[in-house]
């Protein structure tokens, strides 16, 4: 297991804020209404989803259990429909729903690029873009695959295919050919949406001619449309290629937003595991709906009038649930960003928060380092009195960088919400309510309602009270996932079979004495790199494609940039002599199958690799030699004992 170096403090709690009214503000509300979620959730949640417009309101909250438990069934609804025209229907159509600010400047420093949408402008946009994709011949449960930057049309494409009850699968545009290539495959996606490029530190990205390429290995994609963004000329398949502009300027038809039932699935995720290539994780739509909105008020006090600045690029699972829907299903205005932060200067963040004056800002540990390692001159310089509320996910936030970002960013005063989850939760989990619950530095605090978490130890048996060891889910809750797509039985066994006792999270976390909740962090073989989840086995099977290598391992370290980094391990073949050329060769194979957010912090060649003796690498070893130099732990099971680094022992 991999364990940050958290220290922490058991009593230290700091006060809650002041709540607006209407929020939750005392401890013992949450208590109750929590109490209220395990007692009868059946009542509990028939209250919570009255808020949501219902085409027809289900009759049962919850049906089955395990893999099988289904939120909301017989309900009908439409994602885009609460996303966007529910708020136009009681009289918000001209609030803002979307600003846009890229990282272009002028020589005045001013950035060229902003764009503001009010909730009908983009309500149209999106019925528009429905039209044209409903005319490709787009039905619900297709899916489509969406290669964008970060620019209004990647949440329109988004709500466009929830408006025509269509999966969407987005890809992040950072990833190359292969990895886009394998998400349209095992999506079966006839449409991608994608556009000529997109900006990033200054320089274009490619994309239509990474899809290009991605295409020339399949001929599943039927239609591709291209918005035009960095007006750099690409290549064209004749019938096969549509700019936007062009359909949008002929398309004469907006359909109504399509009433699915509440398990028809809204969008695929693909992410890393342990084993293989990564999975499509499939979400519903009432459930994830229902999740998302809620916690969008609850976690992040979100309203009507509010700005939302979620750091995180909408093609990962942050960005879908607290970028695009969960600030759109509050009501409230969101703020996306394309480009690096720190362009052309790490000055920018700060900018970007005196210009459009977010109440909330989320965004991870890794960033918030980034700017603590600039020191606090920036941030005091400009006007960050918008802030409210600062929140944070993806890996532990040590409480040192808890304490900065409090101090430094949000005044001393705003609540910290580190809120945990993950890819296959749909929305926020673990989480304090901002305004009613203690808050200890580094710790995720407690559930959300009909959230009932377990610690349990290598063998399934439950750890009651204070204890740490493995991270599970007892009870189904709304925004779980519906399964992996085409394949469930890797759903069943990774999820609900590996670790008895209920939903497998694959995390390691503490209980303390007063319940809360530490999350260590992964048990099994995931890295989380500046927040993204890696797996090693997709590193691994880049590695070993060089041809000049015989045998890889790729283990996560701590890191103090990036929470943790990749060290691969390499065994070289024995005619294979050129350690340049073979590093070479490796980083490149990682960069074009993996992606460039996969690149090792450091590659080590050794002449074989720790395996007990039925052949397993041992990568607990290679974690601990690489973290602390040395290996104590035990290595009877090792099949040879001097394996590592040429042969010296370990100590
Ligand atoms: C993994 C999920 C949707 C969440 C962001 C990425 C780690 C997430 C926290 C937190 C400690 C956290 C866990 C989790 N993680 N939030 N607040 N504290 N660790 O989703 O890519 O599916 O990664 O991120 O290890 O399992 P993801």
């Amino acid at each position: 297991m991999t364990t940050q170096a958290l220290p922490i403090p058991s009593t230290l709690i700091v006060p809650p804020a002041i709540g607006r009214p209407g929020a939750i503000s005392r401890f013992e509300d949450y208590q109750r209404l929590y109490q209220a979620s395990l007692v009868d959730p059946e009542r509990f949640w028939r209250e919570q989803i009255q808020g949501f417009h219902w085409f027809q309101l289900p009759k049962r909250m919850l049906m089955g259990e395990g893999p099988e438990a289904r939120w909301f069934s017989g309900g009908r609804t439409n994602l885009a429909y609460n996303a966007l025209q529910r708020h136009i229907d009681q009289g918000r159509g001209e609030h803002l729903a979307l600003i846009w600010e890229s990282e272009a400047v002028n020589d005045r420093q001013e950035p060229v690029h902003i764009r503001r949408y009010t909730y009908r402008q983009l309500r149209d946009e999106v019925a528009q873009l429905a039209g044209v994709l409903a005319r490709l011949g787009v039905q619900a449960g297709d899916r489509v695959t969406v290669y964008l930057p970060i620019v209004p049309e990647l949440p329109i494409a988004m709500l466009a295919c929830a408006w025509l009850g269509a999966v969407h699968n987005v890809v992040f545009a950072g990833f190359p050919a292969l990895a886009l290539l394998d998400r349209i495959e095992d999506s079966g996606s006839r449409v991608v949406i994608t556009a000529d490029g997109g900006w990033r530190n200054g320089k274009e990205v490619p994309l239509k001619p990474v899809l290009d390429e991605a295409l020339t290995r399949t001929d599943l994609v039927k239609n591709v449309v291209v918005l035009r963004h960095t007006q750099t000329p690409v290549s064209w398949v004749p019938e096969r290629d549509f700019w936007w502009h062009e359909l949008v300027a002929a398309n004469h038809s907006q359909p109504v937003p399509a009433e699915v039932e509440s398990n028809h699935p809204s969008f695929l995720m693909y992410t890393s595991g342990s084993t293989g290539k990564p999975k499509g994780v499939v979400h519903g739509t009432a459930g994830y709906m229902v999740q998302t909105g809620l916690t969008a008020q609850y976690a992040f006090d979100l309203r009507p009038g509010d700005v939302s600045w979620c750091t995180a690029d909408p093609a990962w699972i942050t960005g879908h649930t607290y970028t695009v829907y969960g600030p759109l299903l509050a009501g409230a205005s969101t703020l996306i960003y394309e480009g690096v932060l720190a362009f052309p200067d790490w000055e920018r963040v700060w900018k970007i928060i005196a210009r459009h004056q977010p109440r909330v800002l989320y965004t991870t540990p890794a960033l918030i380092r980034a700017w603590m390692r600039q020191g606090e001159a920036a941030p005091r310089r400009h006007d960050l009195a918008s802030l409210r509320l600062l929140a944070s996910v993806g890996e532990p936030i040590n409480p040192a960088v808890w304490q900065w970002f409090r101090d430094v960013v949000g005044r001393g005063t705003a609540p910290i919400v580190d809120t945990w989850w993950q890819t296959e939760a749909g929305a926020a989990m673990i989480f304090p309510l901002p305004h009613a619950t203690p808050l200890k530095p580094g710790s995720a605090t407690l559930p959300f309602f009909g959230v009932v978490p377990g610690i349990v130890d290598p063998n399934g048996v439950a750890i009651h009270g204070e204890g740490s060891g493995q991270l599970i889910i007892q009870r189904p809750w709304p925004g779980m996932l519906l399964g992996i797509w085409n394949n469930p039985r890797r759903y069943v066994e990774t999820y609900w079979q590996a670790v008895p006792g209920g939903f497998n999270t694959g995390d390691t976390a503490r209980r303390d004495a007063d319940s809360y909740l530490w999350i260590l962090g992964r048990a099994d073989d995931v890295i989380k790199v500046n927040g993204h989840r890696l797996g090693t086995a997709e590193i691994e099977n880049a590695i070993i494609s060089v041809s000049a290598v015989a045998e890889s391992a790729v283990a996560g370290v701590p890191d103090e940039t990036t929470g943790e980094a990749v060290l691969a391990f390499v065994v070289l073949k024995p005619e294979a002599q050129d350690q340049g050329a073979a590093r070479e060769a490796i980083l490149r194979a990682i960069e074009t199958q993996v992606g460039k957010i996969a690149r090792p912090r450091e590659i080590k060649f050794v002449d074989s690799l720790p395996k007990n003796r039925g052949g397993k690498i041992l990568r607990r070893l290679l974690r601990e030699l690489a973290t602390t130099g040395q290996i104590k732990s035990d290595v009877s099971t090792l099949d040879d004992s001097t394996a590592l680094l040429g042969g010296t022992k370990p100590a």
